[in-house]
């Protein structure tokens, strides 16, 4: 689960995607494309909105996505359109490329496919965030 500064977004994206499938046979993991909250705790109000809805994201922490996570993954989503044009500049094949996935990509009607970055705004983007977030997690963990 990849988005910019990995502590809005992604790391709800991981905890709801891990809700959804079996530790034992999941690896689920989160980054951003950008170094500016490695070792940073998730945003209060990502943890927020997450606690409210049964999921606990508190003990993650930002890392920055590296290129090795190409070879340590078999799905890479995406946030953004600009999340998706980062990540595929570090792609080395095709292999790599066809990895990368928008995560509102899915058959739902989500509007322009963007998990908007609520990092600038009010809870109620959280919100919506974790909405947006939950349905696609819910279509994707009964497809992988
Ligand atoms: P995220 O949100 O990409 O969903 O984690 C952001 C968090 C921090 C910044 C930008 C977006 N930032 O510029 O620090």
């Amino acid at each position: 689960m990849v988005c910019l500064g990995n502590i809005c977004r992604s790391p709800l994206a991981q905890g709801i995607m891990q809700s959804k499938l079996n530790a034992n046979t999941y690896y689920v993991d989160s980054a951003g494309t950008s170094n500016y909250h490695i070792g940073d705790p998730p945003d209060q109000r990502s943890i927020k909105v997450g606690r409210e809805n049964g999921i606990d994201i508190s003990a993650q922490m930002g890392r920055q996505f590296k290129v090795m996570d190409f070879d340590d993954f078999d799905h890479i989503f995406v946030m953004d359109e600009s999340n998706y044009e980062n990540i595929l500049a570090l792609a080395r094949t095709k292999a790599d490329e066809q990895k990368v996935k928008l995560i509102l990509n899915t058959n739902e009607d989500t509007s322009n496919h963007t998990v908007p970055d609520p990092y600038h705004g009010e809870y109620s983007d959280f919100k919506n965030v974790y909405s947006l977030l939950d349905k696609a997690c819910e279509y994707w963990a009964k497809r992988l």
